[in-house]
């Protein structure tokens, strides 16, 4: 027997709104309304829990807690939940005497009581009297203090049980008592007895039904993390289990577990336990309806009705009955007009690891020979299923020429990641077919190009550089024998593309190699006649140049290439010479021809049609628009280029996944931070691969200048993957030292800078302007101690701050000087961070110079809203500190203003700050909703009973918790709302919605 992981009582996730319901139930009956709620959801998705934390917060307040548990196969023993409720409490004095007073409550308990057994329950007279010593006693006990009664998973319930609990719910009214009862809503089939007693409890009035859905993935992913820690889940295997267990947390902890000690080795096998539990289900049904789910096991995670019908060998009327049966039980749930889909994926999962091989295979046969048929096959994703069942029933010609039609059909639908594993597939296969190229209709080489150029489309360039070093090894030496002029075009077609990926990897080694494969192309591609291939590795060969500082030689082979893709009557390879003509003219410093070149190059793209060197240069044209400051131009580029991409599956290749981050930035700086954060919500937050992490890195900027809680969450997903690129780790800890410096922790924010600047400094060249921005921020959090050190009259730590600013200064400078490109022009972004981090320097300095944040101001232009403001912020601040306080007061307005605008919380909260210190502008008129934002999930709880009128004393015993302790919390709170009394307090919590109602006295 497996050893089943049990979570520690650790954080309950993504309940919140449940809980809310269940609270005010709590409220309700606290009050004296009687309440009941039902609480349902399929086995694993977290009844308990969510149960288990209403009771730990009723026991809080004072309840007085029943909870009694209904057991499989329990439904003989009448009136189980009841007895174990009532065994649970006895310990208490307030219970026992209750129970005493009634005997015939006391037969429930194992010392037993006077009078007739209730083994039957025939007798109406027992049944009365049960019920009305249940009533009197919950009258009795709820009389002192309010009571809660829980009965869980009643769906186990015995007859007498189920009455009661419809007997209570009648009965209630003013007492002070909440009835919650759980069960599972995939036990509950259609002849369930306990389905009427539900539609009858749900008609009265003061029922709620509480159904849980499956938990989010984040929340399962959080909760997931909590489980493994202090050991870290990778993060594709932590994002498999997430998909697999379709929000079940029972499912995921299962899945976790197995994944921990090794058990879980592929995606095929569960774990032992957790497939027996789910056989379980499967094997009280009949034999004809466990066919027809082993049918549809194997047929897929949609079955076709008819192929599953044809596939299970059963007569037409067997069939239906069997598949009701299934349905009925819910573990087969329709699909659409024809096609059935198991109630939870692993439950497919655990039918098919349950086949025994011989009838797996010929199962799997029987789908081959239904789906081989051109009809079907003209659906899309036929071939690909159809390439499955071969492999699966050893059918290798088969499987081989469904892959590549698969692979085809898979390119022709955007969905280059499918391509590729459907070319990669046939290329395994290549060997063991007899005619692989008759069959396939491609050469090896030809099939292998595509499964790379398929594989760097769906972000995985570095695989794409594997596979085409491999191939052109063994196409290189090949060659000699063989070179008639298709195999020399194809073979500069994968040298190219080889070049042209190893420069995307944005390594000098990577250069380096790209230059010399992308010089060997040239060479080797024939020259005459004139080809697109000849054109497109001379094109590539000056990107290359290019990328190596090589600009002479770049421009001469740009421009060669642009001759020869004219006399082969190649458009779209003359468009991709003009961008790295434009391109080079940018880094030239000539920004404007640049601009020019790549306009022209960007429209002769879109008119060849050809996407990939479209998207390159909407990229680059793009770019050249953001450094200028030209927003919206390079805003809408980017947005034309990211709707391309999006459309063809091209959103995570190279380019594809460049202009939807441009596209964000755009707007992030134009100020429209709305549409700003459309697209950045676009991005995963889940990250299972490189490109992605690049992206989820990008949505920081706008997660942190609003104080988005998904900073943390967003960091937890990328940070495995910042070995891997260097440039997304720049990004990410460059916006979470701001957001650390946002939150008064200097630590962090030093810590963080300072690897976001090692990472952008290159020996023996230094360091690239990129540093200026991580320079800038660490310069703050400098001055920012440096004038708390000065508050206190703490000299040395002053100056030995006022060094350490110095230091970073200096290394901004540098930056913006960009020894290794002297010809580089720092765009107004980079003017505005490197005069943002002289006047941190002065701030630092204990000289906070208004002029120097009016430098800031100049050198980022008003374009840039945010970095607009957050600047006068600084320059109100150094004008108050300068006792210019009408100015000061004037920038400060507009500073709230644009933050307001923006939803910049955090520099909203600095402003407010400010205003309070230096008694300039006016802090925040709050009343959106979002004050009590800034409250712990405990002070909420607090200030729920302040509202409630009770006292520092009486709120530390609610809450077991020190009067002291209570007492700190409440100024916490006070402070925090800005409210001048408990009264005031209580009335924001009201307007706020917290308590619903003023509670009753
Ligand atoms: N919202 C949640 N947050 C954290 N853990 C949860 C949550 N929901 C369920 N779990 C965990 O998942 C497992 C199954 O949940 P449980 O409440 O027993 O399911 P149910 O009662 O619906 O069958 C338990 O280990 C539980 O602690
Ligand atoms: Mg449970």
């Amino acid at each position: 027997m497996v050893m089943v992981m049990r979570a520690p009582a650790g954080r309950m996730v993504g309940r919140d709104e449940e809980l809310g319901r269940l609270l005010t139930l709590l409220d309700d009956a606290g009050a004296g309304r009687a309440v009941a709620a039902l609480v349902s959801g399929d086995a694993g998705v977290g009844k308990s829990r969510l149960v288990s934390e209403v009771t730990r917060l009723a026991d809080g307040r004072g309840f007085t807690v029943l909870s009694g548990q209904c057991a499989e196969l329990g439904d003989s023993v009448p009136y189980l939940p009841l007895a174990d409720a009532l065994r649970g409490a006895a310990q208490s004095t307030g219970v026992r005497d209750a129970l005493s007073s009634r005997p015939a409550l006391g037969r429930l308990l194992p010392e037993g009581g006077e009078g007739p057994t209730i083994d039957s329950d025939r007798s109406g007279l027992a049944r009365q009297q049960m019920f009305g010593g249940v009533l009197g006693l919950l009258a009795e006990l709820a009389a002192a203090a309010p009571v809660l009664l829980v009965l869980e998973d009643l769906h186990w319930a015995d007859g007498s049980t189920r009455d009661l609990v419809t007997f209570l719910s009648r009965m209630l009214h003013r007492e002070r008592v909440a009835l919650i009862g759980t069960y599972r809503t995939d036990d509950l089939h259609r002849r369930h007895p306990l389905r009427p007693v539900v539609a009858e409890l749900q008609r009265l009035p003061g029922v709620i039904s509480v159904d849980l859905a499956p938990l989010g993935p984040s929340a399962l992913a959080e909760h997931l993390m909590a489980v493994a820690a202090p050991v870290r889940i990778d993060a594709a295997e932590l994002n498999d289990i997430v998909t697999r267990a379709e929000g079940n947390a029972y499912y995921a902890e299962e899945l976790l577990a197995a994944s921990l000690s090794g058990d879980l080795a592929d995606h095929g096998t569960l774990p032992a336990g957790l497939a027996a539990l789910l056989l379980s289900r499967v094997e009280q049904l009949s034999d004809a309806t466990q066919q027809v789910l082993r049918a549809a096991a194997v047929a897929g995670s949609r079955a076709d009705d008819e192929l599953v019908r044809a596939a299970s060998g059963l007569q037409a009327a067997e069939y239906e009955g069997a598949v009701r049966e299934a349905v009925t039980h819910q573990l087969l749930v329709p699909y659409g007009t024809e096609g059935y889909v198991f109630r939870h994926a692993l439950l497919r999962e655990a039918v098919y690891a349950d086949l025994l091989p011989g009838e797996r295979t010929r199962l799997h046969a029987t789908m081959c020979s239904l789906l081989s048929d051109e009809q079907r096959l003209a659906l899309p994703g036929t071939a690909a299923e159809l390439a499955q069942h071969c492999l699966a029933s050893h059918d290798i010609p088969g499987a081989f020429a469904a892959s590549v039609r698969a692979g085809e059909e898979a390119e022709q639908l955007g969905a280059p990641a499918e391509a590729h594993r459907h070319y990669d597939q046939a290329l395994a296969l290549w060997e063991r077919v007899a005619e692989p190229e008759k069959t396939a209709g491609l050469a090896r080489g030809k099939l292998g190009l595509l499964s790379a150029t398929n594989s760097a489309d769906s972000g995985d360039t570095e695989h794409a550089v594997h596979l085409l070093r491999r191939l052109r090894h063994l196409l290189t030496t090949q060659a000699g024998q063989a070179a008639g002029g298709q195999d020399a075009n194809l073979v500069s077609r994968i040298g190219e593309r080889l070049a042209f990926y190893l420069m995307l990897m944005d390594d000098n080694k990577a250069i380096a190699e790209a230059v010399e494969v992308a010089r060997a192309t040239v060479d080797a591609t024939p020259a005459e006649p004139p080809t697109w291939q000849h054109a497109r590795a001379i094109a590539t060969y000056a990107y290359a140049l290019l990328a190596e500082d090589s600009y002479g030689a770049a421009r001469e082979w740009a421009e060669r290439g642009l001759t020869v893709a004219r006399a082969a009557g190649a458009p779209w390879v003359q468009a991709d010479a003009l961008v790295t003509m434009g391109f080079l003219r940018n880094r030239e410093g000539r920004n404007d021809e640049a601009i020019e070149l790549l306009t022209a190059a960007h429209t002769q793209a879109r008119e060849a049609k050809v996407l990939g060197v479209e998207l390159r240069a909407a990229y680059h044209l793009a770019r050249a628009h953001l450094e200028r400051g030209d927003l919206s131009i390079g805003a809408a580029v980017a947005h034309e280029g990211t709707k391309r991409a999006n459309q063809t599956g091209l959103n995570l290749a190279p380019y594809g996944l460049d202009v939807q981050h441009l596209h964000f930035q755009c707007h992030f700086a134009d100020g429209t931070w709305d549409h700003a954060q459309e697209i950045a919500d676009g991005f995963p937050i889940r990250v299972t691969s490189a490109p992605e992490a690049y992206l989820s890195s990008m949505a920081l900027f706008i997660d942190v200048a609003r104080g988005l809680p998904a900073v943390a969450e967003r960091r937890a997903w990328i940070e495995p993957f910042w070995s891997v690129r260097g440039f997304d780790a720049f990004i990410a800890r460059g916006l979470l030292a701001e957001d650390a410096l946002w939150r008064g922790d200097t630590d962090q924010a030093l810590a963080e800078a300072a690897i976001a600047i090692e990472l952008s400094h290159e020996p023996p060249w230094g360091y690239y302007p990129s540093t200026i921005r991580p320079a800038a921020v660490a310069l703050s959090a400098r001055a920012d101690r440096a004038v708390q050190a000065r508050a206190t009259g703490d000299d040395d730590t002053a100056s030995a701050e006022l060094a350490a600013a110095g230091e970073l200064r200096q290394i901004a400078r540098e930056g913006a000087a960009y020894a290794k490109r002297p010809k580089f022009i720092l765009g107004p972004e980079g003017h505005g961070w490197l005069a943002r981090a002289e006047a941190e320097y002065c701030r630092a300095s204990g000289d906070n110079d208004p002029q120097a944040w009016q430098a800031v101001l100049d050198a980022f232009g008003p374009a840039y809203t945010y970095e607009t403001a957050r600047t006068q912020w600084r320059l109100a601040e150094a004008l108050a500190q300068a006792g210019r306080r009408d100015e000061a007061a004037e920038q400060w307005r507009r500073a709230a203003h644009t933050a307001d605008k923006l939803g910049a919380r955090p520099l909203r909260r600095a402003l407010d700050d400010l205003a309070r210190r230096a008694r300039i502008g006016a802090a925040q008129e709050h009343g959106d909703g979002e004050v009590l934002a800034a409250l712990t999930s405990r002070e909420r709880e607090v200030l729920r009973l302040i509202a409630a009128g009770r006292s520092n004393r009486e709120i530390a015993s609610v809450l077991f918790i020190a009067p002291k302790t209570a007492s700190v919390h409440v100024s916490n709170i006070l402070g925090k709302l800005g409210a001048a009394s408990r009264t005031e307090a209580a009335a924001i919590a009201y307007r706020e919605g917290l308590t619903s109602q003023p509670s009753a006295r």
